[in-house]
């Protein structure tokens, strides 16, 4: 065992990691990356299909981006934002992603250093918003099953993931869940083409149920990420935006994962022209390079707070590093990437073809579902494709397959036995090809 990886067992404790299980396992200590590829503390490198958590959009190794960091650091390492003060990156990348989200009208950015904190900061704003437009009772957040939002304890109460709540209950009161668009799947039992969007229309009963008088949002990724790389069905969006207009209810939406290009458009909710009231980044906003998230309002939701001080109007919330100016170097230098590259036009055309990949796989019988949306896309491996009979879990199959990956230098995360694909934008085709050559090979190998 590496010197490294006995640091691992002597000292680290991971996130969502049963501990116990590493003892006798050797940890993947990374230690360096370029491009699409990362390399161990041991030498061997791998493509990392994963993404490093569904972010590294600009991949590895980009240069320009630690000048960039380093240039700030030298110049002003941190200075806040509380009280009428700011520092100069932070005001500067505030002007970019307010121009970036001309489409969805946000006129206002609020930072903080990640997802959790940025949903955090969404559903508070969303509560208070209502109570300064006279309506304190407009209080409940409603998300969906599978959703992930993050940890922090009201992220995690508009999760959906029983597994990551159980423990930590009593969760924060007000919280609703609807069912996932999961249309292999669909929780209903009904086929896509003749649903009539069953699960965005159970939004409007859940509303009328509730009474629309307690609800302030709703929360939703555009494509979900760790509930299973779900694509929602065509008008899904559309449908829950005419319900949220006619019920008066804010949309969050989490662009956590799919902002800045994932899915081949720059924001996730463009694929069916979402105008949501508050959207949240983090991740691919720095693709990485720094911790850093950011909750963008409307300018309904901004001036409702605008009053004199003694009114109690402003929003009491906010983290000691929002806005770091380490972070919003980063983050501008990421998106002159990006930008310049082209990016998002990458992901849709590397996207496509992943899927034209994914789709040859069906010729397995294992293989169940196939689907993608730009690069990101799920590859959900069953009993019985025919009758989509799921493999019993206590076989960890996904598990199973991503171990065997790593025999073959590639790094690919499953949830369940689910295969996710979320790898920087600027993979290589070839890289592609390696990776479905090589699920091809374990699948033809399973007995
Ligand atoms: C959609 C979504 N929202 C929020 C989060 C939480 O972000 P963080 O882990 O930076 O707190 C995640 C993390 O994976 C996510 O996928």
């Amino acid at each position: 065992m590496s010197r490294l990886a006995k640091k691992y067992q002597n000292y680290y404790w991971s996130p969502f990691t049963q501990m116990g299980d590493l003892a006798e396992k050797e940890p993947l200590v990374v230690v360096s990356g370029d491009g699409a590829t990362v390399t161990t503390d041991v030498g061997d490198t791998y493509i990392d299909v994963h993404g490093a958590l569904w972010l590294a959009n600009v991949g590895y190794g980009r240069t320009e981006i630690a000048d960039a960091v380093y240039d700030q650091m030298k110049r002003l390492s941190w200075f806040p934002s509380f009280d009428g003060m700011a520092n100069d990156a932070a005001l500067n990348l505030a002007e970019r992603l307010i121009g970036l989200a001309d489409r969805e009208n946000m006129s206002r950015v609020f930072f903080s250093s990640g997802g959790s904190e940025a949903n955090e900061t969404a559903i508070k704003m969303s509560r208070q918003y209502w109570r300064l437009k006279g309506k304190a009772q407009k209080y409940k957040i409603i998300s969906r099953h599978r959703a992930y939002h993050g940890v922090s304890m009201g992220a995690l109460s508009a999760t959906g993931i029983p597994e990551n709540r159980k423990n930590f209950e009593p969760l924060v009161p007000g919280f609703r869940h609807i069912e996932a668009p999961y249309c292999y799947r669909c929780p209903f039992e009904l086929d896509v083409e003749s649903c009539g969007l069953m699960c965005a229309k159970e939004l409007e009963r859940t509303i009328e149920f509730e009474d629309p008088d307690t609800v302030a949002a709703f929360i939703g990724e555009p494509v979900m990420g760790a509930g299973g790389m779900l694509v929602p069905p065509d008008g899904y969006w559309q449908e829950i935006r005419r319900i949220c207009d006619e019920h008066d209810v804010l949309i969050i939406a989490d662009e956590v994962v799919t902002g800045f290009g994932r899915t081949g458009t720059m924001f996730g909710g463009r694929h069916w022209d979402l105008v949501p009231d508050i959207m949240v980044f983090a991740k691919a906003l720095t693709s990485g390079y720094q911790p850093l998230g950011a909750t963008l309002v409307n300018e309904d939701i901004f001036s409702a707070y605008l009053g004199k001080y003694g009114e109690g109007k402003e929003f009491l919330h906010g983290t000691t590093y929002a806005g770091h100016p380490a972070a919003c170097a980063a983050a501008m230098a990421n998106l002159d990437i990006i930008q310049r590259e082209g990016l998002v036009e990458q992901a849709r055309e590397k996207g496509e073809y992943l899927l034209a990949g994914l789709e040859e796989l069906r010729r397995f019988p294992r293989v169940g579902d196939v689907s993608a949306l730009g690069l990101m896309a799920r590859l959900e491996l069953v009993e019985d494709a025919d009758t989509r009979a799921p493999l019993p879990p206590a076989d960890r199959t996904g598990s199973a397959v991503s171990e065997k990956l790593l025999d073959h230098n590639i790094i690919l995360r499953p949830l369940g036995d689910t295969l996710t694909f979320s790898p920087p934008l600027v993979i290589e085709y070839e890289q592609i090809d390696r990776v479905l050559e090589a699920i091809g090979a374990i699948l033809t190998d399973w007995k």
